[in-house]
């Protein structure tokens, strides 16, 4: 199981310490939402950021690209320390070069999916990607409630990956706090981006703990040992 606290969440006066704030923590990855203003409604942050907060958090960056030319991105947030780059089905006929490409590039590769969209989308892609992201709200903005209407796309993923013997990671992102997480494990998610709910409390490292307690004591009714 792996606990990936969203940047969007933190104080963005403190990029940096907030990004040590999660290091402090068990967290693996600390994911970094970047928005373009035309992909979604929204704009966060880009490279410059995701570089000056690379010697604050010792593991996993995951760059989820939420932008519509995502392939101009790609070297400057390999430059700026990105482990894992994430780009959207959504873009329809340039997926396939740009998880190449991603490849080529030595990253993990991943692949997102929205609410709408039917998750048929990404089958095509599953033996070329290393995560698949599954979103739980309509991506733009960290704070929104929990879509629980997704949740049978993270069943379907995971049956897939049994059924085709890959070992994509599952991850879900949007409004995922200790109940969603869980509801989430139980359908078959082992990868849980949370920003509100974790960077909301003072304690981080409790509030990552305490989500990874209730993420494993699900997936054990999964996969009993
Ligand atoms: C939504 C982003 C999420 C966001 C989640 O567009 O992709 O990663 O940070 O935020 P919460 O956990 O607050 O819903
Ligand atoms: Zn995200």
């Amino acid at each position: 199981m792996i606990i990936a606290p969203s940047l969007l969440a933190a104080d963005f006066g403190r990029f940096a310490q907030e990004a040590a704030r999660a290091d402090r923590t068990s967290a693996e990855y600390l994911h970094l939402d970047i928005m373009d203003g035309h992909f979604v409604p929204n704009i966060s942050f880009g490279p410059a950021v995701v570089k000056a907060v690379r010697p604050a958090f010792t593991r996993y960056l995951d760059v989820h690209l939420m932008v519509s030319k995502p392939e101009i991105l790609f070297d400057p947030f390999v430059q700026a320390g990105a482990d894992g780059m994430t780009v959207h089905v959504e873009l329809g006929n340039a997926v396939n070069a740009l998880l190449w490409k991603i490849r080529s590039l030595g990253k993990r590769v991943g692949l997102a999916v929205n609410p709408p969209t039917n998750i048929t989308a990404v089958k095509p892609y599953l033996s070329q990607i290393d995560l698949l992201l599954i979103m739980t709200v309509n991506p733009g903005f960290g704070g929104q409630p929990f879509i629980h209407e997704c949740v049978p796309k993270i069943q379907q993923a995971a049956a897939w990956r049994k059924e085709l013997q890959l070992n994509y990671r599952i991850e879900v992102d949007g409004g995922i706090n200790d109940d969603t997480a869980e509801e989430c494990a139980a359908a078959g998610a082992d990868t849980f981006v949370a920003g509100t709910s974790l960077f909301q409390h003072r304690n981080l490292t409790a509030a990552v703990n305490r989500m990874r307690r209730r993420v494993d004591v699900a997936s054990q009714s999964l996969f009993p040992t």
